[in-house]
């Protein structure tokens, strides 16, 4: 079974371009709903370090305007993942995320003394307007353990978690099952809460000493702890919450990861690896048999830019959009997770590490939100499918879960393209196509679609813009 997608013959369909400069030679694309791939678990973005706090305390209607820019799946991104930090610092000063456990017991099976202070950092509140917005994956990931537990005695500047290989030196005992216990305890207050935790983490960059919260691990060290949480999420009727595993901070130390991780027998307990690009870009498939995600990337250099396409930067939207697709379509990830949401001004010269700008109260938005609004049609749980075709146009299908296809696009070419889609093949008895660009003038703006007699659906997209079809049944 499949869909035909083909550039519409140019006479067939006047253009509406904005560009002057001609559409490249007609090419066609196929899409194959019969060759199935990965199923998509969402895009996401982080709020972490009291970044959460900025939307908090923003007054309306602004800060309804930027929960629907960030969730809202008919007018904004339509996120799907909200990744949490879980705090691991003694205090909230400067941008720090605070722990539940300021103090340990003197002794790893002593009672801990936890203080629940019902914001953790804004992040609390961020995700409870997610859930309003049908968001289901709540990604907590800790950057730490608290300072107690470690082998540096601190939250920060890296050190072990006590217990794991290579800790001997830790005279305090074993703190595995202490900390386990910690990271159940957070999941417990946030579903008291009215958000359920689906996913755990238990490190952040591990091959990276931070002077904020940072903590080392390898594969096979953080194997040495999934052995103790994986049974202690199953005794706390947690079985449904997902270990990712290990935030390295590029695609070379993720693998490393996990290969660590089979090799330590452990792969099973393990949800998904999770990857971060700065200091290797996603390419090529990881060699794992889970799930695959990219949790967090950002151009941390530039300075604050809205552009969709200036020169092709490091900021770009456009380059975003291809970020993204690349990590989906020829990685095989099943999540892409950008930095932080929102930031402020201040905050690292103002660079791109963010997709809204909030300062004060006031809010400016780049494209880079834009480029993941595109993917907002593909949802959670969502089968992607065969696409090919097209030397200029990049094509990612994709099956949701209510039986809808969405079809992403990249117009790589500088020339307006004439796109259209064929319903030939297709199950959907009355089938109705929805189609929405961005680029340098429209945000995921709806754009006029026209049904040939032959059931073809063409809409046209500007040079180096993107643009996503929605096939849905239409009912009787
Ligand atoms: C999403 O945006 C649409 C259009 O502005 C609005 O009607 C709808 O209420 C919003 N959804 C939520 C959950 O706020
Ligand atoms: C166990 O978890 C499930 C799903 O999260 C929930 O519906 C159920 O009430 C829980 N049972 C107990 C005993 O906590
Ligand atoms: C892609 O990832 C899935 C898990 O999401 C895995 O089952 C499959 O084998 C992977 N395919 C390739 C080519 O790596």
């Amino acid at each position: 079974m499949y869909l035909s997608l083909s550039l519409a013959a140019l006479a067939a369909t006047p253009l509406v371009c904005s560009s002057s400069i001609s559409p490249r030679q007609a090419q066609k694309v196929t899409v194959d709903l019969s060759k199935k791939y990965q199923t998509i678990d969402g895009f996401g973005f982080s709020a972490a370090f009291q970044r959460a706090n900025l939307v908090v305390n923003l007054k309306e209607p602004k800060q309804t305007e930027v929960l629907n820019l960030l969730f809202n799946t008919t007018s904004g991104a339509g996120f799907s993942i909200l990744r949490n930090g879980i705090g691991s610092s003694p205090d909230s000063s400067s941008d720090h995320m605070n722990t539940i456990l300021p103090k340990c017991p003197s002794t790893p099976d002593g009672t801990p003394d936890y203080k629940w202070d019902g914001k953790d950092s804004g992040q609390l509140w961020l995700s409870q307007q997610a859930v309003k917005y049908g968001v289901k994956s709540f990604y907590a990931n800790a950057w730490s353990a608290p300072g107690c537990m470690k082998t540096n005695g601190n939250d920060a500047n890296g050190g072990n978690l006590c217990g794991i290989t290579g800790t001997s030196s830790c005279k305090s005992g074993d703190w595995r099952q202490a900390f386990a216990n910690y990271l159940v305890k957070y999941i417990q207050l946030y579903a008291e809460n009215g958000v359920k935790v689906s996913h755990l983490g238990f490190l952040n960059e591990p091959d990276f000493t931070a002077s904020y919260a940072s903590m080392l691990s390898s594969g096979t060290q953080a194997a040495d702890f999934i052995k103790i949480l994986y049974p202690t999420l199953q005794k706390n009727n947690m079985s449904d919450v997902g270990i990712n595993c290990c935030e390295g901070t590029g695609w070379s130390v993720a693998s490393g990861h996990a290969s660590q991780i089979a090799a330590a027998g452990v792969e099973n307990m393990v949800y998904a690896i999770t990857s971060h690009e700065y200091t290797s870009r996603i390419s090529g498939t990881m060699k794992t048999t889970r799930r695959v995600w990219q949790t967090e990337y950002s151009d941390l250099n530039g300075g604050w830019s809205t552009s969709w396409y200036s020169s092709g930067g490091a900021g770009d939207g456009f380059t975003w959009a291809n970020t993204v697709f690349n990590g989906i379509v020829n990685s095989n990830l099943t999540a892409y997770i950008f930095w932080e949401g929102v930031q402020d001004r201040a905050t690292n010269n103002n660079n791109n590490e963010k997709l809204i700008l909030v300062d004060g109260q006031s809010y400016t938005v780049s494209k880079r939100l834009w480029a993941f609004a595109q993917f907002r049609i593909v949802r959670p749980g969502a089968v992607r499918v065969g696409a090919s075709g097209g030397s200029n146009l990049k094509s990612a299908a994709f099956v949701n879960t209510d039986g809808s296809i969405a079809v992403v696009m990249i117009n790589s070419g500088t020339g307006a393209a004439n796109v259209g889609v064929s319903l030939t093949g297709s199950t959907l008895t009355n089938p109705v196509v929805k189609a929405w660009l961005t680029d340098n003038t429209h945000d995921m703006s709806a754009t006029d679609v026209t049904v040939g007699t032959d059931g073809t659906a063409s809409a046209s997209v500007p040079g180096r813009g993107m643009i996503s079809f929605l096939v849905t049944e239409g009912g009787a």
